[in-house]
């Protein structure tokens, strides 16, 4: 939820500490602080507000100067954004920044002001500090008093910690939240994800749980939680540092849907030997696909959405039957799964809290879980039984669009891998789908050169609208959430998904000329149907805005706006139509004057529940 960096090295620590920090802002942005040791003191600077707010603090108030330090981005869970809650906070020689959450923060607080301690902030972060600081002044050594205090706390946190007594030097542990540690030149690096440190290095570690890294001039060090040193595998990210800029671009957003075609060519074809599907080095047999009794997906936000067009397909297609679920709904509805049972996790960030306890809960329950995940070593991929990533690369934008395509041409690929396995797909129609899936990152190159401008002038209809209706029936349905989320999470504008069909049960009395409605039919058997819950929305006023392929013929009296996208093969055209859904969201944002890549109230990585 909350971003941490740290630094040791010859450069100016604020400096990379800021820079490091603006490629975490996507985990929140409602405060920012950094902690310098400066002269062998420990010099804090630290405001409400984006990075760029503390950025012109310091420029006015002075920066702290020197070549160790720790910071922080904060999306805000125990107090509100404010100077004062910002991190890092401090005890009387300790000073650190956390992500993640104390969940005993309360008995540990009350335990610290029965021993004198007094607080300034609402956070549970500053009883952290306040142990940290109770333990070490009894101590005297960091490392034991850390292991002292992580024995302590209930919850999740990564810290990044600096001790008066020992300048030059920064201490990290964590447990459930994500850290690694970088290795540059003479220089070395903490964070909560790679992108942080890649303009300075490529390698790096991941700390385990409750180890703890100590970063100095000389090196880095890795302990266990008995204070035995742990030696590290050293591993290298492969994407470079243009993964992680804007390239000339005005936003993320605008840059990652760009990124689409090769996102998918990234993934599926190195999934794809001799015309078929291969999801060999997965774990994923045709044997272990055959025992699979009932599939359950379960994520969170567009992940979640991803899932839907994943049943739609799987149920269509492999006859197999799937439960889409909320993973937050999941976890506490005592679901009825166990051996045989193939529970799919699909996550961009890899770190959903309620992901990952779903994922836990399965597995306890004895069934099969399979993560489908981009970022690379996090949490849900290394517990899960069976793993396929994504290969989306760092997606830094808030709202996500290159990460949705990909997972849905996994659940593509698995599809038709698990429908050939239970023979509903001979080899030959098995070779043909799987060449059409192939065949997408020029598809969808092409829908985006089609649609770009199109969808920029839907866009400036859409902008005033106060509320708006997205439906769909079936693969457009499922899709229809996405695109609704999509543009809610970043426009303001309300908006909801409705399954054509059910419009008429209640929610149609909404319509009037004021609410816009996208409507999204693409699939054959189901035009003449959706096309006639249009007629009954155009018939109370509304406008609309319809999306079909470039064959359909639509008169005036249908739709206002008609969108066309290639003919393909129907089942494949959610990958194409989310383009126009993903740019329509996207030029409404832009319009309004909104922070695109960052949209208020939200983080990308929703490590609490
Ligand atoms: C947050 C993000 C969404 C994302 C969801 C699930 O809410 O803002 O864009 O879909 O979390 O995240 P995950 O990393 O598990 O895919």
């Amino acid at each position: 939820m909350c971003g941490i960096v740290g630094y040791v090295g010859y450069r100016d620590c604020s400096d990379v500490l800021v820079s490091a920090l603006t490629k975490l802002e996507y985990r929140g942005y409602d405060s920012a602080g950094i902690a310098v040791f400066e002269d062998n003191k420990i010099s804090v600077a630290k405001s409400k507000g984006k990075l760029k707010d503390l950025v012109e603090k310091m420029a006015a108030e002075g920066k702290p100067q020197g070549h160790a330090g720790i910071g922080h981005t904060r999306w805000a869970t125990h107090g509100e954004p404010s100077d004062i809650n910002s991190h890092p906070h401090s005890g009387a020689k300790v000073t650190l920044v956390h992500n993640g959450i104390i969940e005993n923060y309360k008995e540990l607080k009350d335990f610290l002001v029965k021993q004198g301690r007094e607080f300034l902030s609402d956070t549970d972060t500053e009883v952290v500090a306040q142990l940290l600081d109770y333990y070490y002044a009894n101590i005297k050594e960091p490392i034991k008093a850390i292991i002292e205090t992580t024995q302590e706390l209930r919850g999740s946190f990564a810290l990044g910690i600096v001790f008066e007594d020992y300048p030059e030097r920064v201490y990290a542990v964590r447990r459930e939240s994500p850290l690694i540690v970088g290795v540059g030149e003479k220089e070395n690096f903490i964070a909560s994800d790679v992108p942080a440190i890649i303009k300075y290095t490529k390698n790096y570690y991941l700390i385990e749980h409750d180890e703890i890294a100590v970063l100095s001039h000389e090196g880095v060090e890795v302990f266990d939680a008995h204070y035995q040193p742990v030696t590290k595998e050293l591993k290298t990210a492969d994407w470079d540092v243009d993964a992680v800029g804007k390239c000339g671009y005005p936003h993320y957003m605008i840059k990652e849907i760009n990124e689409q075609p090769n996102a998918v060519k990234q993934t599926v074809a190195p999934r794809i030997k001799d015309g078929m599907p291969c999801l060999e080095e997965c774990s994923i047999t045709p044997e272990k696909l055959r025992t699979i009794r009932n599939i359950y997906i379960v994520a969170c936000g567009t992940a979640m959405h991803a899932g839907m067009v994943g049943k739609y397909v799987i149920e269509d297609i492999a006859r197999t039957a799937v439960t889409v679920d909320i993973a937050s709904e999941f976890r506490y509805r005592n679901p009825i799964i166990g051996e045989g049972d193939l529970i799919i996790i699909i996550s961009q960030s890899g770190e959903t809290a309620d992901s990952l306890a779903a994922m836990r809960l399965a597995k306890e329950k004895g069934a099969t879980t399979l993560a489908i995940v981009n970022a690379m070593g996090s949490t849900i991929a290394r517990e899960a039984d069976m793993l396929i990533y994504t290969h989306a690369g760092p997606e830094i934008s808030v709202a996500s669009t290159k990460a949705y395509m990909v997972q849905l041409s996994v659940m593509y690929l698995f599809a038709f891998e698990l429908a050939y396995a239970k023979g509903k797909f001979d080899e030959e129609k098995l070779r043909y789908y799987t060449s059409k899936l192939e065949s997408m990152p020029e598809m969808i190159e092409k829908v985006i050169a089609q649609t770009t401008e199109i969808s920029q002038k839907i866009s400036t209809k859409l902008m005033t609208a106060d509320s708006l209706l997205y439906i769909g029936r079936g693969l457009d349905y499922a899709l229809s959430m996405e695109g609704s989320l999509k543009l809610k999470e970043i426009s303001y504008i309300h908006s909801e998904s409705y399954a054509a069909g059910e419009l008429k049960h209640g929610t149609i009395s909404l319509i009037t000329s004021e609410m816009p409605v996208i409507a999204v039919a693409t699939q054959s058997a189901l035009y003449e149907k959706t096309v006639s819950n249009i007629k009954e929305v155009k018939a109370r006023g509304a406008k609309v805005i319809m999306i079909c392929k470039e064959n359909c013929e639509v008169s005036k009296d249908i739709a206002d706006y008609v969108l066309k996208i290639p003919c393909y093969e129907e089942i494949l055209l959610p990958m194409l139509v989310c383009v126009p859904l993903q740019l329509i969201a996207y030029y409404t944002s832009v319009q309004r004057g909104n922070d695109v890549d960052q949209p208020r109230n939200l983080a990308k990585s929703v490590t609490v529940e």
